[in-house]
């Protein structure tokens, strides 16, 4: 049962088309990522899901109730920003506490309340505090408070982790899931970073330029992409082109590449294989053949980069350039300017229309 819809949903800036005809449904209790790059639509989707802007066409659906005409304070919605404006001469607890002062509930409910949220976002020790006093990752802790503790049946979350440094957005990561899970509350999260989408959420929606292009849980999208830019926008992917086979395609060399994933190309037309860098095993050309996976090209080195626990080689083939990841298991390297050859399977290929 979704919690959220949003159907048909279009919003114009001027001649500009910021969203067109966007339907998604966000499952209830579930954890949704918004993702797509800078101007792709995701902040003025999530304003019209909380009531900040209205669409000019379509529906949004909160519950079983159109919201369309309701406004922002009635929709129960919670909401995080990147810049967690939180006010400057309040305390933390009073930070908190400012929603359910404005409804007027009585000293001891707000407090029981406040503590309550202090606890779950683990800053209970802390709401005396001004938030100048804060780090930043306890800041956005306060501000994640803020937004739960008037129990909102949504909470929205614009690429809230984004102004903190790696090791800090790591760990909010894994903070932010635990409290979603124990709430449960349905969760819309905007991001542009493909890592934090993969591994927070249960379900990812991929907007470019205002519409929805690909929509899943991360691991089908990430294994069975539908277009050349859902390939490379969430993980990495070698794209190669050529004419379709119907179960893959000839690349201009004349070598056939196979495919058992992916949409079935009528023959004729140009068509894409996706191949993740991972899948690709790689063995010089001189040593002792690998066992035949279906796919193979061979190729020369030309760079090699050494990442700690794994390495990335690009491979040059006909003046393209093929990613291959490697784990840094003990196996001896090979150098760059070595001669080599790949091998990868047709499930581990992916055949898409042409961009
Ligand atoms: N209030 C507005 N007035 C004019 N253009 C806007 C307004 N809000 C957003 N846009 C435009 O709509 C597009 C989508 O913006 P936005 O939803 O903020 O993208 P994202 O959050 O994915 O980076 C952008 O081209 C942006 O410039
Ligand atoms: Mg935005």
């Amino acid at each position: 049962m979704a919690d959220v819809q949003v159907e048909s949903v279009s919003r114009s800036f001027g001649a500009h088309k910021a969203l067109d005809d966007v339907s998604i449904a966000f499952p209830d209790g579930g954890f949704y990522a918004l993702l797509g790059p800078s101007g792709s639509g995701k902040t003025t989707l999530l304003r019209l899901i909380a009531g900040f802007d209205f669409p000019d066409s379509g529906r949004i659906i909160i519950g079983r109730e159109g919201v369309e005409r309701v406004p922002v304070e009635k929709r129960r919605i919670g909401m995080v920003f990147q810049n967690y404006a939180l006010f400057p001469n309040m305390s933390v607890a009073d930070n908190v506490a400012f929603g359910l002062s404005v409804r007027g509930e009585s000293k001891a409910s707000i407090a029981r309340e406040v503590r309550q949220a202090l606890d779950l976002v683990q800053l209970g020790k802390l709401g005396e505090r001004r938030p100048h006093q804060l780090s930043g990752g306890q800041r956005q802790r306060v501000a994640l408070a803020r937004a739960i503790v008037t129990k909102p049946r949504v909470l929205l979350l614009d690429e809230p982790l984004s102004a903190l440094d790696k090791a800090l957005r790591v760990d909010m990561q894994v903070e932010l899931k635990r409290i979603q899970r124990e709430i449960g509350i349905t969760t819309i999260f905007v991001t542009h970073d493909q890592e934090e989408a993969l591994t927070m959420s249960d379900r990812i929606g991929i907007l470019r330029d205002g519409r929805l292009v690909e929509e899943g849980p991360p691991e089908d999208i990430y294994n069975s992409p539908k277009s050349e830019f859902s390939a490379t926008f969430l993980g990495d992917a070698n794209i190669l082109r050529g004419d379709a086979t119907g179960d893959g395609i000839r690349l201009s060399d004349g070598t056939a590449i196979v495919a058992s994933g992916g949409v079935a190309n009528a023959t004729g037309g140009k068509a894409s294989c996706a191949v993740r860098p991972e899948r690709i095993k790689i063995a010089t050309a001189t040593a002792s053949p690998l066992a035949a996976e279906g796919n193979m090209l061979r190729g020369r080195v030309s760079k090699r980069i050494f990442a700690g626990n794994s390495s990335t080689y690009f491979v040059d083939r006909m003046g393209e350039v093929i990613k291959v990841h490697v784990q840094n298991s003990g196996a001896t390297k090979i150098e760059e300017g070595n001669d080599v050859v790949l091998h990868w399977s047709p499930e581990s290929t992916v055949l898409i229309s042409a961009a």
